[in-house]
Protein backbone atom coordinates (compact mmCIF):
# COMPACT_ATOMS: atom_id res chain seq x y z
CA UNK A 1 0.00 0.00 0.00
CA UNK A 2 1.13 3.30 -1.09
CA UNK A 3 2.60 5.87 2.04
CA UNK A 4 0.37 9.10 1.91
CA UNK A 5 2.20 10.52 5.32
CA UNK A 6 4.87 10.14 7.03
CA UNK A 7 6.26 11.92 10.55
CA UNK A 8 9.97 11.48 10.44
CA UNK A 9 13.41 12.22 12.10
CA UNK A 10 13.28 14.96 9.11
CA UNK A 11 9.95 16.31 8.67
CA UNK A 12 6.38 14.81 7.58
CA UNK A 13 7.30 13.14 4.44
CA UNK A 14 4.61 13.10 1.36
CA UNK A 15 4.24 11.47 -1.49
CA UNK A 16 3.62 14.21 -3.55
CA UNK A 17 0.00 14.20 -5.56
CA UNK A 18 0.39 16.58 -7.91
CA UNK A 19 2.62 14.32 -9.80
CA UNK A 20 0.86 11.03 -9.63
CA UNK A 21 0.99 9.03 -11.52
CA UNK A 22 4.07 10.40 -13.63
CA UNK A 23 6.36 10.62 -11.19
CA UNK A 24 6.20 9.35 -7.48
CA UNK A 25 8.06 11.85 -5.88
CA UNK A 26 8.31 12.37 -2.24
CA UNK A 27 8.47 15.97 -0.41
CA UNK A 28 9.72 16.69 3.04
CA UNK A 29 8.37 19.34 4.56
CA UNK A 30 10.61 20.72 7.29
CA UNK A 31 8.36 23.61 8.72
CA UNK A 32 4.67 24.15 9.34
CA UNK A 33 4.21 26.39 7.25
CA UNK A 34 5.51 23.92 4.07
CA UNK A 35 2.51 21.66 5.43
CA UNK A 36 0.59 24.51 5.50
CA UNK A 37 1.46 24.90 1.51
CA UNK A 38 0.90 21.33 0.66
CA UNK A 39 -2.63 21.03 1.87
CA UNK A 40 -3.46 24.53 -0.34
CA UNK A 41 -1.22 23.37 -2.85
CA UNK A 42 -3.24 19.74 -2.74
CA UNK A 43 0.03 18.08 -2.88
CA UNK A 44 -1.50 15.90 -0.28
CA UNK A 45 -5.34 16.10 -0.20
CA UNK A 46 -8.26 14.32 0.61
CA UNK A 47 -10.61 14.88 4.10
CA UNK A 48 -8.99 12.35 6.28
CA UNK A 49 -5.19 12.93 5.07
CA UNK A 50 -5.98 16.35 5.41
CA UNK A 51 -6.17 16.26 8.76
CA UNK A 52 -3.48 14.23 9.50
CA UNK A 53 -1.42 16.16 7.54
CA UNK A 54 -2.53 19.09 10.06
CA UNK A 55 -1.82 17.55 13.06
CA UNK A 56 1.39 16.22 12.06
CA UNK A 57 2.09 20.49 11.06
CA UNK A 58 0.60 21.46 14.49
CA UNK A 59 3.45 18.93 16.05
CA UNK A 60 6.41 20.06 13.60
CA UNK A 61 5.88 23.44 14.27
CA UNK A 62 5.35 23.09 18.02
CA UNK A 63 8.92 20.69 17.44
CA UNK A 64 10.72 24.13 15.97
CA UNK A 65 9.09 26.81 17.71
CA UNK A 66 11.52 28.78 19.36
CA UNK A 67 8.43 29.98 22.14
CA UNK A 68 5.98 27.44 21.95
CA UNK A 69 3.42 29.39 23.76
CA UNK A 70 3.83 32.67 22.25
CA UNK A 71 3.44 30.56 18.33
CA UNK A 72 1.09 27.27 18.91
CA UNK A 73 -2.30 29.24 18.38
CA UNK A 74 -0.37 31.07 14.88
CA UNK A 75 0.62 27.67 13.57
CA UNK A 76 -3.07 26.52 14.10
CA UNK A 77 -4.57 29.50 12.61
CA UNK A 78 -1.77 29.20 9.82
CA UNK A 79 -3.00 25.49 8.78
CA UNK A 80 -6.88 26.41 9.66
CA UNK A 81 -6.52 29.12 6.81
CA UNK A 82 -5.62 26.24 4.28
CA UNK A 83 -8.77 24.89 2.96
CA UNK A 84 -12.31 25.24 4.42
CA UNK A 85 -14.50 22.45 3.30
CA UNK A 86 -12.48 19.51 4.71
CA UNK A 87 -13.77 19.66 8.28
CA UNK A 88 -11.27 16.58 8.94
CA UNK A 89 -8.66 19.25 8.75
CA UNK A 90 -10.42 21.91 12.15
CA UNK A 91 -11.25 18.43 13.90
CA UNK A 92 -7.75 17.14 13.72
CA UNK A 93 -6.10 21.18 14.90
CA UNK A 94 -8.57 21.14 17.81
CA UNK A 95 -7.92 17.76 18.75
CA UNK A 96 -4.03 18.71 18.95
CA UNK A 97 -5.30 22.09 20.69
CA UNK A 98 -6.98 20.32 23.39
CA UNK A 99 -4.19 18.17 24.13
CA UNK A 100 -1.86 21.65 24.62
CA UNK A 101 -4.94 23.23 26.99
CA UNK A 102 -4.85 20.00 28.73
CA UNK A 103 -1.07 20.56 29.28
CA UNK A 104 -0.74 23.63 30.79
CA UNK A 105 1.73 24.03 33.05
CA UNK A 106 3.82 21.43 31.99
CA UNK A 107 7.60 21.77 30.21
CA UNK A 108 7.52 22.58 27.02
CA UNK A 109 9.89 19.85 26.03
CA UNK A 110 7.09 17.46 27.12
CA UNK A 111 4.20 19.15 25.79
CA UNK A 112 6.35 19.05 22.27
CA UNK A 113 6.93 15.36 22.92
CA UNK A 114 3.26 14.59 24.05
CA UNK A 115 2.08 17.11 20.62
CA UNK A 116 4.14 15.11 18.28
CA UNK A 117 3.06 11.33 19.65
CA UNK A 118 -0.53 12.75 19.23
CA UNK A 119 -0.21 13.42 15.54
CA UNK A 120 1.72 9.86 15.10
CA UNK A 121 -1.17 8.70 16.80
CA UNK A 122 -4.15 10.19 14.74
CA UNK A 123 -2.22 8.94 11.61
CA UNK A 124 -2.52 5.48 13.28
CA UNK A 125 -6.13 5.70 13.99
CA UNK A 126 -6.95 6.89 10.68
CA UNK A 127 -5.45 3.41 8.71
CA UNK A 128 -7.52 1.77 11.48
CA UNK A 129 -10.94 3.22 11.29
CA UNK A 130 -10.84 2.72 7.43
CA UNK A 131 -10.78 -0.81 7.96
CA UNK A 132 -13.53 -0.48 10.31
CA UNK A 133 -15.54 1.21 7.66
CA UNK A 134 -14.13 -1.41 4.75
CA UNK A 135 -15.52 -4.09 7.10
CA UNK A 136 -19.52 -2.40 7.58
CA UNK A 137 -19.27 -1.22 3.59
CA UNK A 138 -18.28 -4.70 1.96
CA UNK A 139 -21.65 -6.49 2.73
CA UNK A 140 -22.95 -3.61 0.76
CA UNK A 141 -21.18 -3.76 -2.67
CA UNK A 142 -22.71 -6.08 -5.17
CA UNK A 143 -21.09 -9.06 -6.12
CA UNK A 144 -20.58 -9.67 -9.79
CA UNK A 145 -21.14 -5.84 -10.81
CA UNK A 146 -19.38 -2.74 -11.17
CA UNK A 147 -18.77 0.19 -8.41
CA UNK A 148 -18.97 3.75 -9.43
CA UNK A 149 -16.71 5.86 -7.78
CA UNK A 150 -15.77 9.96 -8.09
CA UNK A 151 -12.92 11.67 -6.87
CA UNK A 152 -10.25 9.93 -5.03
CA UNK A 153 -11.15 8.35 -1.70
CA UNK A 154 -8.71 5.49 -1.57
CA UNK A 155 -5.07 5.26 0.23
CA UNK A 156 -3.58 8.72 -1.09
CA UNK A 157 -6.98 10.86 0.35
CA UNK A 158 -6.19 8.73 3.69
CA UNK A 159 -3.16 8.11 5.99
CA UNK A 160 -4.07 4.58 4.46
CA UNK A 161 -6.35 2.12 2.93
CA UNK A 162 -9.15 4.51 1.88
CA UNK A 163 -12.92 5.34 2.83
CA UNK A 164 -14.67 4.81 -0.28
CA UNK A 165 -11.88 2.83 -2.16
CA UNK A 166 -11.27 0.69 1.55
CA UNK A 167 -14.94 -0.55 1.61
CA UNK A 168 -13.85 -1.70 -2.57
CA UNK A 169 -10.58 -2.87 -1.39
CA UNK A 170 -13.02 -5.08 1.56
CA UNK A 171 -15.07 -6.45 -0.89
CA UNK A 172 -12.77 -7.39 -2.66
CA UNK A 173 -10.73 -9.64 0.02
CA UNK A 174 -13.85 -10.93 1.25
CA UNK A 175 -13.97 -12.76 -2.22
CA UNK A 176 -16.53 -10.45 -4.24
CA UNK A 177 -16.00 -9.98 -8.23
CA UNK A 178 -16.22 -6.16 -8.80
CA UNK A 179 -14.81 -3.69 -10.84
CA UNK A 180 -14.38 -0.19 -10.69
CA UNK A 181 -15.53 2.95 -12.50
CA UNK A 182 -13.63 5.88 -12.11
CA UNK A 183 -14.93 9.36 -13.04
CA UNK A 184 -12.13 11.23 -13.87
CA UNK A 185 -13.26 14.21 -11.45
CA UNK A 186 -12.52 17.49 -13.43
CA UNK A 187 -10.49 19.55 -13.17
CA UNK A 188 -8.19 18.25 -11.10
CA UNK A 189 -8.44 15.05 -12.40
CA UNK A 190 -7.86 12.92 -9.08
CA UNK A 191 -9.94 9.72 -10.54
CA UNK A 192 -8.08 9.58 -13.52
CA UNK A 193 -4.52 10.06 -11.98
CA UNK A 194 -4.79 9.15 -8.27
CA UNK A 195 -7.55 6.58 -8.30
CA UNK A 196 -6.87 4.50 -11.53
CA UNK A 197 -2.90 4.52 -10.29
CA UNK A 198 -4.42 3.04 -6.88
CA UNK A 199 -6.51 0.48 -7.88
CA UNK A 200 -4.31 -0.93 -10.48
CA UNK A 201 -1.26 -1.23 -8.13
CA UNK A 202 -3.67 -3.29 -6.07
CA UNK A 203 -4.41 -5.16 -9.27
CA UNK A 204 -8.09 -4.66 -8.73
CA UNK A 205 -9.98 -4.38 -12.54
CA UNK A 206 -10.78 -0.18 -12.98
CA UNK A 207 -11.99 1.33 -15.81
CA UNK A 208 -11.42 5.78 -16.57
CA UNK A 209 -14.28 7.13 -17.51
CA UNK A 210 -14.61 11.04 -18.28
CA UNK A 211 -17.43 12.65 -15.91
CA UNK A 212 -19.93 13.08 -18.50
CA UNK A 213 -20.09 9.41 -18.84
CA UNK A 214 -21.50 8.68 -15.27
CA UNK A 215 -25.25 8.65 -16.53
CA UNK A 216 -24.84 6.56 -19.59
CA UNK A 217 -23.34 3.78 -17.41
CA UNK A 218 -25.71 4.53 -14.47
CA UNK A 219 -28.37 3.40 -16.89
CA UNK A 220 -27.07 0.49 -18.49
CA UNK A 221 -27.47 -1.58 -15.73
CA UNK A 222 -23.92 -2.74 -15.04
CA UNK A 223 -23.46 -0.26 -12.19
CA UNK A 224 -24.57 -2.20 -8.92
CA UNK A 225 -23.89 0.87 -6.56
CA UNK A 226 -22.05 4.11 -6.59
CA UNK A 227 -19.48 4.65 -3.48
CA UNK A 228 -17.80 8.05 -2.82
CA UNK A 229 -16.00 9.95 -0.19
CA UNK A 230 -17.30 12.87 1.39
CA UNK A 231 -15.04 16.31 3.29
CA UNK A 232 -18.30 16.84 5.60
CA UNK A 233 -21.49 15.54 6.42
CA UNK A 234 -24.29 18.03 7.98
CA UNK A 235 -26.54 16.93 10.64
CA UNK A 236 -29.36 15.70 8.43
CA UNK A 237 -26.84 13.53 6.32
CA UNK A 238 -26.61 16.05 3.67
CA UNK A 239 -23.30 15.63 1.99
CA UNK A 240 -20.26 17.90 0.65
CA UNK A 241 -17.75 16.13 -1.56
CA UNK A 242 -15.86 16.33 -4.57
CA UNK A 243 -17.88 18.56 -7.43
CA UNK A 244 -19.57 16.30 -9.86
CA UNK A 245 -20.57 13.95 -6.62
CA UNK A 246 -24.47 15.60 -6.95
CA UNK A 247 -25.23 14.79 -10.27
CA UNK A 248 -23.99 11.62 -9.68
CA UNK A 249 -26.14 10.63 -7.10
CA UNK A 250 -28.79 12.09 -9.22
CA UNK A 251 -28.25 10.11 -11.55
CA UNK A 252 -28.03 7.27 -9.39
CA UNK A 253 -31.19 7.78 -7.79
CA UNK A 254 -33.18 8.04 -11.20
CA UNK A 255 -31.43 4.66 -12.20
CA UNK A 256 -32.14 2.77 -9.25
CA UNK A 257 -28.82 2.66 -8.30
CA UNK A 258 -27.66 2.74 -4.54
CA UNK A 259 -26.04 6.10 -3.42
CA UNK A 260 -23.39 5.19 -0.47
CA UNK A 261 -21.10 7.16 1.59
CA UNK A 262 -18.01 6.16 2.90
CA UNK A 263 -16.59 8.76 6.15
CA UNK A 264 -14.89 8.47 9.66
CA UNK A 265 -17.00 10.04 12.09
CA UNK A 266 -14.75 12.53 12.13
CA UNK A 267 -16.50 13.68 8.84
CA UNK A 268 -19.43 14.42 10.57
CA UNK A 269 -19.97 18.06 11.34
CA UNK A 270 -23.54 17.64 13.06
CA UNK A 271 -23.46 21.75 14.10
CA UNK A 272 -24.38 22.55 10.94
CA UNK A 273 -28.40 21.48 10.11
CA UNK A 274 -27.77 21.24 6.40
CA UNK A 275 -25.48 20.95 3.89
CA UNK A 276 -26.12 25.11 2.41
CA UNK A 277 -24.02 25.89 5.56
CA UNK A 278 -21.16 23.71 4.62
CA UNK A 279 -18.39 26.31 3.32
CA UNK A 280 -17.32 25.80 -0.39
CA UNK A 281 -14.04 26.25 -1.21
CA UNK A 282 -13.54 28.16 -4.34
CA UNK A 283 -10.26 27.23 -6.24
CA UNK A 284 -7.70 29.03 -8.58
CA UNK A 285 -9.60 29.38 -12.31
CA UNK A 286 -6.48 28.30 -13.86
CA UNK A 287 -7.46 24.65 -12.87
CA UNK A 288 -10.45 24.97 -15.10
CA UNK A 289 -8.67 27.01 -18.19
CA UNK A 290 -5.78 24.93 -18.12
CA UNK A 291 -4.70 21.58 -18.31
CA UNK A 292 -1.33 20.40 -17.20
CA UNK A 293 -0.18 23.76 -17.76
CA UNK A 294 -1.90 23.94 -21.39
CA UNK A 295 -4.35 26.75 -21.95
CA UNK A 296 -7.35 25.65 -23.13
CA UNK A 297 -9.94 28.41 -22.78
CA UNK A 298 -9.62 32.15 -24.21
CA UNK A 299 -7.61 34.43 -22.37
CA UNK A 300 -10.07 36.50 -19.72
CA UNK A 301 -12.98 34.01 -19.30
CA UNK A 302 -14.95 34.28 -16.51
CA UNK A 303 -14.61 31.21 -14.64
CA UNK A 304 -16.17 29.57 -11.79
CA UNK A 305 -14.49 27.03 -9.99
CA UNK A 306 -15.93 25.78 -7.10
CA UNK A 307 -13.90 22.69 -5.40
CA UNK A 308 -17.40 20.73 -3.85
CA UNK A 309 -21.14 20.60 -4.37
CA UNK A 310 -23.89 19.30 -1.63
CA UNK A 311 -25.89 16.14 -2.35
CA UNK A 312 -28.99 16.39 -0.40
CA UNK A 313 -29.31 13.36 1.96
CA UNK A 314 -32.20 11.82 -0.43
CA UNK A 315 -30.52 10.96 -2.41
CA UNK A 316 -27.86 8.85 0.15
CA UNK A 317 -28.80 5.57 0.78
CA UNK A 318 -26.56 4.63 3.52
CA UNK A 319 -23.39 6.57 4.95
CA UNK A 320 -20.88 3.77 6.09
CA UNK A 321 -18.55 4.51 9.04
CA UNK A 322 -16.22 2.95 11.17
CA UNK A 323 -18.87 2.56 14.28
CA UNK A 324 -21.26 1.07 11.53
CA UNK A 325 -23.49 2.38 8.34
CA UNK A 326 -26.23 4.74 8.92
CA UNK A 327 -29.44 4.92 7.24
CA UNK A 328 -32.42 7.60 6.95
CA UNK A 329 -33.77 9.13 8.50
CA UNK A 330 -29.97 10.55 9.06
CA UNK A 331 -30.51 13.30 11.65
CA UNK A 332 -31.33 10.35 14.00
CA UNK A 333 -28.93 7.74 12.91
CA UNK A 334 -25.82 9.87 12.38
CA UNK A 335 -26.39 11.57 15.97
CA UNK A 336 -26.50 7.62 17.35
CA UNK A 337 -23.50 6.88 15.81
CA UNK A 338 -21.76 9.69 16.90
CA UNK A 339 -22.48 9.37 20.36
O1 LIG B 1 -10.09 18.42 -3.39
P1 LIG B 1 -9.77 17.08 -2.81
O2 LIG B 1 -9.01 16.19 -3.73
O3 LIG B 1 -9.13 17.20 -1.45
O4 LIG B 1 -11.20 16.42 -2.60
C1 LIG B 1 -11.27 15.13 -2.09
C2 LIG B 1 -12.63 14.58 -2.04
O5 LIG B 1 -13.60 15.21 -2.41
C3 LIG B 1 -12.76 13.23 -1.40
O6 LIG B 1 -13.81 12.52 -1.96
C4 LIG B 1 -13.02 13.41 0.10
O7 LIG B 1 -12.07 14.26 0.67
C5 LIG B 1 -13.02 12.13 0.83
S1 LIG B 1 -11.43 11.41 0.87
C6 LIG B 1 -11.49 9.96 1.75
Amino acid sequence: MVETIQWTGDGVVMIDQTRLPREEVYVTCRDYREVADAIRTMVIRGAPAIGVAAAMGVALGALRSQNLHAEFETICETLAKTRPTAVNLFWAIERMRRLYRSMNGRPAAEIRKRLVEEAIEIRREDIAINEAIGRHGADLIPDGKTALTHCNAGALATAGFGTALGVIRAAVAAGKKIDVFADETRPFLQGARLTVWELMRDGIPATLITDNMAGHFLKSGRIGCVVVGADRIAANGDVANKVGTYGVAVLAHENGVPFYVAAPISTLDLSLACGDQIPIEERPAQEVTHVFGTQVAPDGVRVANPAFDVTPHRYVTAIITERGVARPPFAETLRKLAG
